[in-house]
């Protein structure tokens, strides 16, 4: 079953959104199968973003994913990267549709409140810097085959 790695970025959590980001998740189907709230240090934000490295939008980018907790999230489900992405919405805040978190939520870029996976590949990688395998769980709902 595919994951993805999802994180409310400082800005999501000090505003105070957690549990409406989460529930669009949710609202969609898709199974939350581990989370926590944690401080991110410099070298877990530079290996989160390490395609990244760089670019002009770099330093600053990891300055505003170190300054506060994130909550940060593994998620399965069919297809689920390409689905949690749509949900969120595009990268540019001038360009994401209302009906996505960042369209409906998010007025300035890089103050767009959540990250998600965009690959398989990088669902592996970020998954594996923020988690251990015994924090994530295996579980079955009663919805499940339904969804
Ligand atoms: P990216 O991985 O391209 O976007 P996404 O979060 O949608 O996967 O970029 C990572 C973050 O870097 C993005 O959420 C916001 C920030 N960023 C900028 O500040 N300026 C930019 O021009 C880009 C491309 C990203
Ligand atoms: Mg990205």
């Amino acid at each position: 079953m595919e994951r993805t790695f999802l994180m409310v970025k400082p800005d999501g959590v000090q505003r105070g959104l957690v549990g409406r980001i989460i529930s669009r998740f949710e609202d969609k189907g898709l199974k939350l199968i581990a989370g926590k709230l944690v401080q991110i240090t410099e070298e877990q934000a530079k290996r989160h973003y390490a395609e990244h490295e760089g670019k002009p939008f770099f330093e600053s980018l990891v300055r505003f994913i170190t300054s506060g907790p994130v909550f940060a999230m593994v998620w399965q489900g069919d297809d689920v990267i390409t689905l949690s992405r749509m949900v969120i919405g595009k990268t540019q805040v001038t360009e994401a549709l209302p009906g996505t978190i960042r369209g409906d939520f998010a007025a300035h870029t890089p103050f767009n409140l959540i990250h998600g996976s965009d690959s398989l590949e990088s669902a592996e990688r970020e998954i594996a810097n923020f988690f251990e395998p015994h924090e994530i769980l295996n579980y079955s709902r009663s919805i499940d085959p339904w969804i």
